[in-house]
């Protein structure tokens, strides 16, 4: 077996794991992260495209905001569109200031990639069998495999950023977890098309077929989704009948004019709310994904990794600098106070905004009241606004 050591060990070369290991390089704590597919593989899953302003900052204190900057869309607003009726939620007024930036999940990964490679950091893709080891004790390290070659990675923390279905949520005893779910009777079917995007904004749809929502990755490339069964099948939607059902759940204004044009990819996502409570297990940590999965209605899927992301490393900062071992217990709690608001919000998008055939008369009318009263009263604009540029960051001290 072939021994390495350093300071922190990532799992996962996701977003989470490269921007955390990004930071700790820029701060001069070693990092390795073992990743078990390829590159190429990584960056070929299309996700998010909405980033809180929180994200952006963080992005940039990476030293990887370059790019973004130059071709990120700031958005100062978006539109929930209500059956016939469009409303605009004006991010900018409603919060005093702030905006997201739409730059795609793919970009900032292509990108923290490149910042890595240029650092001289490690990574190792196609990585089997990865295993932490002795999060209880002093002697923490990760086993794996590499060209047939068996390896242990002794190291002073873990941190497992590989996603929902990752190892290191699983090598955490059941028994010292809670887990909290909720799966959605439905999914998104989603569409990438080189066409441009039929407003400005992103437009977030109700309608009684069903929720849509217009998006985008840049002035000529779209992302449009639908809701689906949770059992539908992609094969069963044609590019004419995913624009068609999209055009008839829009106000007639926007349907009107949609642009259409070929899929350069279409696949279904399932809706689900995950949390697991602690996110820790001794020496170590759960980020991103790996600990909580959100609907994405609210968009905050991604933005929720950044800011447990950028917990633990002002946490390791001061534990590296100034000896704050006593900062290490407080990560789980200070990242679920976050992480609880957003899966709240996102739930409550999900439900104000999707068909659920289960709804009696009654409970459809209170929810399309509710959503009414939020939109007609401006503390309900605020509240809806500050919740979706991102609600601020917890001071570590
Ligand atoms: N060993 C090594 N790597 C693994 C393992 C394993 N056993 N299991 C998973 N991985 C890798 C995956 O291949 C993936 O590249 O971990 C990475 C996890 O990345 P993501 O799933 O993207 O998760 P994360 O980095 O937390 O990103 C935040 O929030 O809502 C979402 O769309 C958003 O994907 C984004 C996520
Ligand atoms: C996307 O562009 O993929 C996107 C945007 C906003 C969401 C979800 C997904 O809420």
């Amino acid at each position: 077996m072939k021994i390495l050591k350093t300071q922190i060990a990532i799992i996962g070369a996701g977003p989470s794991g490269l921007l955390l290991g990004q930071l700790l390089h820029n701060a001069g704590i070693d990092t390795l992260i073992l990743e078990r597919q390829t590159p190429d593989y990584v960056l070929g899953r299309i996700r998010a495209g909405v980033l809180e302003q929180g994200m952006v900052e963080l992005l940039r204190q990476a030293g990887v905001g370059q790019r973004m900057d130059a071709e990120g869309l700031v958005h100062t607003g978006f539109e929930l569109a209500l059956d016939a009726r469009r409303v605009h939620i004006d991010l900018q007024a409603l919060t005093g200031g702030k905006t997201v930036m739409i730059y795609g999940q793919t970009e900032v990964t292509r990108d923290l990639m490149a910042a890595r490679r240029e650092a001289g950091a490690q990574t190792i893709y196609e990585a089997g069998n990865v295993v932490p080891h002795g999060m209880k004790t002093e002697e923490t390290f990760v086993t794996f495999e590499k060209d047939g070659e068996l390896y242990r990675l002794d190291c002073d923390y873990i941190a497992g950023c590989d996603g929902f279905h990752g190892v290191a949520r699983q090598s955490i005893p059941a028994e010292c977890l809670k887990v909290f779910e909720r799966v959605y009777p439905f999914g998104w079917l989603g569409i990438l098309a080189d066409t441009p995007p039929v407003h400005e904004e992103l437009v977030y749809a109700r309608h009684e077929r069903g929720f849509a929502l217009c998006s985008m990755r840049s002035a000529t490339r779209t992302r449009y989704y639908l809701q689906v069964p949770a059992d539908e099948h992609v094969e069963n939607w044609s590019d004419q009948r995913f624009w068609d059902e999209l055009k008839s759940r829009l106000p007639g204004t926007l349907a009107a004019s949609l642009i259409t044009g070929p899929s350069i990819e279409k696949s279904i996502a399932p809706l689900r709310s995950f949390v697991v409570e602690p996110m820790q297990y001794g020496q170590m940590f759960l980020v991103g994904d790996a600990a909580h999965i959100v609907p994405p209605t609210g968009a905050k899927g991604l933005n929720l990794a950044a800011s447990d992301v950028s917990t633990l490393f002002n946490i390791l900062l001061k534990v590296y600098r100034e000896g704050r071992v006593d900062l290490l217990e407080k990560y789980s709690e200070v990242c679920l106070r976050r992480v609880w608001k957003a899966e709240r919000f996102s739930w409550w998008m999900t439900s104000m905004l999707h068909r659920f055939d289960d709804n009696d008369a009654f409970s459809l009318r209170i929810a399309e009241s509710e959503l009414e009263y939020f939109v007609d009263s401006e503390a309900g604009r605020k509240t809806i606004a500050e919740n979706y540029v991102g609600l601020p960051y917890e001071a570590i001290e």
